[in-house]
């Protein structure tokens, strides 16, 4: 590997290395195949300045920044505000939903407010309580299958990777099956708040109404539930207490809210690129259909692999040094958990998908740390157990399009626009 270039200048003119590579995350090309890029970047410039952010891209410097107390999340809100332009200057309450959501959410909180959401929540989303969904995953797999495997084929996006994570949400929170479309396009629109890049001005508006009107349908809900309560998650948060502490009405709208976007989509696409990669690799299927044991490690793989969440966010608390290069306080540093997936002074072969891998532990498809995903164990259940039945059976599954096209509304997730397929 080339060693990397000396990148000081602060303007971000910022290579040694003549050869400087171009990372435009709107270009078709890149869409289509990010993983050149990645490569070219930790080689050359494993870390580099483009327009207001740094990028970073091997393994070791991502793990360093998760790991470290020099950069945090709950400064993104502040870069959602600049973003949002007239966020800081609307009249008090014309932006509530937002300011509630980005004020508490756990994604943006920093401690002691973290530990203490994930403490509050944590019963909800531990190995126990996800091995218990297994029945009820496999139900409603089972059931999104039945229809497509009589016709003989399906759009695997629409029809069953959308359907999937959905429908488990609104069965873990007792809601009914078409509050979940309804939930999921709310969700959509208050994910756009995690990827601000792609935001205009004029976006704050639509995402405010979303945001508020799935909070007050939520908080109907957990009042309904405070009532009458039942056994679901939402009257278990209600309950939660941590000695006199307890998550108030807005926390627990709020940690529905956050599952449904950081989780739906996110799992969509684990299913869709799982269900891709096993298609083109056709002796990784082959060993999956001959052991069906191995859905869970193929799942860790397409994280590694083709993870849907492609990047997370960091702001510098306090002026700080990555592989060598000076970030100062308050500066944004993108880190590609996709390329720290693929950086080859981990990962035996890294750009072979490859099912039976000994290094996947080392994959940061969920993140890592204090940090990391709260709901990966429920996701990775879902997309295993969606391998299980797709390939663990006599039904051979192909392609039903020469082309596919990857979703270009959101730079930090990848996944395809459709996926068709035929059964036979
Ligand atoms: C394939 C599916 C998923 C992927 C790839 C994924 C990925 C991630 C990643 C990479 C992070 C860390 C972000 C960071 O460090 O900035 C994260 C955090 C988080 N995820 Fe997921 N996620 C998935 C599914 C879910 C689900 C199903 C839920 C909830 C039901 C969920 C809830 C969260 C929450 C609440 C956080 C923030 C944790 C914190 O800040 O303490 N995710 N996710």
């Amino acid at each position: 590997m080339a060693l990397p270039g000396t990148v000081k200048d602060r303007k971000g003119v910022a290579s040694a290395t003549p050869d400087r590579v171009r990372f435009n995350p709107f270009s078709p090309e890149f869409r289509r195949d990010p993983y050149p890029v990645y490569a070219a970047l930790r080689a050359r410039e494993p870390v580099k300045r483009v327009v207001g952010s740094w990028l970073v891209s091997r393994h070791a410097d991502v793990l360093a920044v998760l790991r470290g107390r020099l950069f945090s999340s709950s400064r993104i809100p502040e870069l959602v505000k600049r973003r949002g332009g007239g966020l800081e200057r609307a009249a008090a309450g014309d932006y509530g939903g937002i300011e509630s959501f980005i004020a508490k959410a756990i994604v943006f909180t920093e401690n002691p407010d973290h530990a203490r959401l994930r403490r509050l929540v944590n019963n909800v989303f531990d190995s126990g309580a996800v091995a218990a969904e297994r029945p009820a995953i496999e139900a409603i797999a089972r059931e999104l299958l039945a229809q497509p495997l009589a016709d003989g084929g399906m759009e695997a996006l629409a029809d069953f990777a959308d359907r999937l994570p959905m429908y488990l949400m609104c069965h873990r929170m007792g809601l009914p099956r078409e509050m979940g479309s309804v939930m999921r396009d709310w969700a959509a629109e208050a994910r756009m708040l995690l990827d601000p890049t792609l935001m205009a001005p004029a976006d704050f508006a639509s995402v405010e109404t979303a945001v508020r009107e799935a909070l007050a349908c939520l908080t109907g809900v957990v009042e309904e539930r405070k009532r009458r309560p039942g056994n679901d998650i939402i009257s278990i948060l209600l309950a939660n207490r941590d000695r006199d502490d307890r998550l108030s009405e807005q926390e627990v709208a709020l940690t529905c809210l956050m599952s449904f976007v950081a989780g739906h989509e996110t799992t969509k696409h684990l299913i869709g690129n799982g269900i891709l990669c096993l298609l083109r690799h056709p002796d990784q299927e082959a060993l999956l259909r001959a052991g069906p044991a191995l859905a869970a490690s193929a799942t860790e793989e397409v994280l590694r692999f083709e993870p849907p969440l492609q990047q997370t966010k960091r702001v510098a608390i306090a002026d700080a040094e990555i592989g060598g290069v000076e970030i100062r306080e308050g500066e944004q540093v993108l880190l590609l958990l996709a390329s720290a997936n693929r950086d080859e002074a981990v990962f035996a072969d890294p750009d072979r998908f490859l099912i039976t891998r000994g290094d996947l532990q080392a994959h940061v498809g969920f993140g890592y740390g204090m940090r990391a995903c709260l709901g990966g164990g429920l996701a990775n259940l879902e997309a295993t157990i969606a391998f299980e039945l797709l390939f663990g059976g006599d039904v051979r599954i192909e392609l039903a399009a020469d082309e596919l096209e990857w979703q270009d509304g959101a730079v930090i997730l990848r996944g395809m626009k459709q996926l068709p397929l035929r059964f036979r």
